[in-house]
């Protein structure tokens, strides 16, 4: 099948081209926790848990000896630091293709602490190259082509790209706007028909992206209700489960009684730990899957990078409190451009999880009789601010048509910049 370029990177190659403040794709403008930054650096230059430790801990006077206290000031960090690589090496090398031992255990204990039940690192955890190519393991190690897979749309565009390499057929559900409260829902009798024309799989993603819908307890009784009634596998992607805001709580299918062997969760580091160009990335599968996931991921990759799997361990480990002020740090992002947009004549609710707005612009005059690539492409040249047409979100139909996805994952000040940039719609 003939693959195109995604629509959400190309939007970021325009604003890049028209120097446009870019809320298309979802990465940050801010650096990732310098715990994790330096548990990168010390695996590099240490090589072995062992050396990682002593650079921990290790002063420079212990680290380069005999070095005079004065010139140290002067000399170039980088030269300061070569003698300080360990001379043994096991962290930049191959390591097992499943992941790391460190990491594998370290996914188990943080799935153990916030969620309440521990998988099998040996036989139930894989390490990825993100939840992008975990995805992909997933669909080619469960799947057969042919198979039917059902897709809640607005939904991540690589969902239906990736069905389309393995040959399988999207059965598309809707997520459903109620415009009084920006709040999104969904149609249980649709859902339960779409799983009784026989799929292989449902993607559940919460929080979920574009629309920041967070499933509550009752959607995911539903869902293990339909997935139990119906045989299907669910393959939930969590990848935003830490940014929850106005009390939302991001809740696990997998933790639902009785869905762990029909749950496969794929998660990365990448937002919760503002590293997406880390490719880190996990599957929690029953032992079961877990073969033919592995069996994918190590023909096609055969391992993401070792000694940033080694730091990820660092993020898993972080206490609850670092992930509040994560979550408190993207609550003010999201009010910073909810306002900023509303302010402008768009229609958006504050969303409970991820970081999109799932904004609507037909009443913004100089978008309003614009179809959604030509308003994406009017707030680039003429505006300044890269957004994604609504409908990339949508294979069918016309329910995409009146919005535009913006991300709030960049600083205050960008979004802000964005916001000053977007008044002058108004005036326009
Ligand atoms: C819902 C969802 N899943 C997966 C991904 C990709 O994640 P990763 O960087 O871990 O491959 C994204 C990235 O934006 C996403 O929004």
């Amino acid at each position: 099948m003939a693959t195109r370029e995604s629509v959400i990177r190309r939007m970021t190659r325009l604003a890049v081209q028209h120097d446009a403040v870019n809320l298309s794709q979802g990465f940050t403008d801010e650096p990732p926790p310098f715990e994790l930054v330096w548990a990168a650096v010390s695996a590099m230059l240490g090589g072995t848990n062992e050396e990682m430790a002593r650079l921990d801990r290790a002063s420079l006077r212990e680290l380069v000896p005999g070095v005079d206290a004065e010139a140290i000031l002067d000399r170039p960090l980088k030269q300061l630091l070569e003698p300080v690589q360990g001379h043994r090496d096991r962290l930049n090398q191959y390591s097992f293709p499943f992941g790391l031992p460190e990491l594998r255990d370290a996914i188990a204990d943080y799935t153990h602490r916030f969620y309440g039940w521990r998988p099998d690192p040996e036989t139930e955890v894989t390490v990825t190259l993100g939840a992008t190519e975990a995805l992909a393991s997933v669909l080619a190690g469960v799947c057969t082509p042919g198979d039917r897979l059902i897709v809640p749309a607005p939904y991540h565009e690589m969902y239906p790209s990736q069905a389309a390499v393995f040959g399988l057929v999207p059965e598309y559900v809707t997520l459903v706007e109620d415009v009084d409260t920006g709040r999104w829902g969904f149609d249980r009798d649709e859902w339960e028909a779409a799983a009784s024309r026989g799929a292989r799989a449902l993607i559940l993603n919460t929080p979920h992206n574009p629309t920041g819908k967070v499933f509550s307890a009752s959607d995911l009784a539903f869902i293990a209700e339909l997935a139990a009634r119906h045989s299907l596998l669910v393959i939930s992607d969590e990848i935003y489960e830490h940014i929850v805001f106005d009390g939302a709580r991001h809740l696990s299918l997998a933790a639902v009684p009785g869905m762990r062997e029909r749950t496969i969760v794929v998660n990365s580091i990448s937002k919760t730990g503002n590293a997406t160009g880390w490719r880190v990335g996990w599957v929690i599968a029953p032992a079961v899957h877990t073969p033919a996931i592995r069996g994918f991921h190590d023909t096609m990759v055969i391992q993401a990078p070792t000694p940033l799997q080694r730091a990820a361990v660092a993020l898993l480990q972080f206490d609850a409190g670092a992930f509040d002020v994560l979550r408190a740090a993207y609550a003010t992002k999201r009010d910073t451009l909810v306002a900023g947009l509303r302010r402008a004549g768009f229609g958006v609710g504050a969303p409970e999880g991820a970081y999109y707005l799932f904004a609507r612009y037909r009443d913004v005059p100089a978008l309003a009789e614009r179809a959604p690539m030509e308003a994406a492409l009017h707030l680039i040249t003429e505006v300044g601010v890269a957004s994604v047409p609504g409908d990339n979100f949508y294979a069918t139909g016309t329910a995409g048509d009146g919005y535009l996805r913006f991300a709030f994952c960049r600083s205050v000040s960008t979004l802000e910049e964005a916001a000053r940039r977007l008044a002058s719609l108004k005036s326009a």
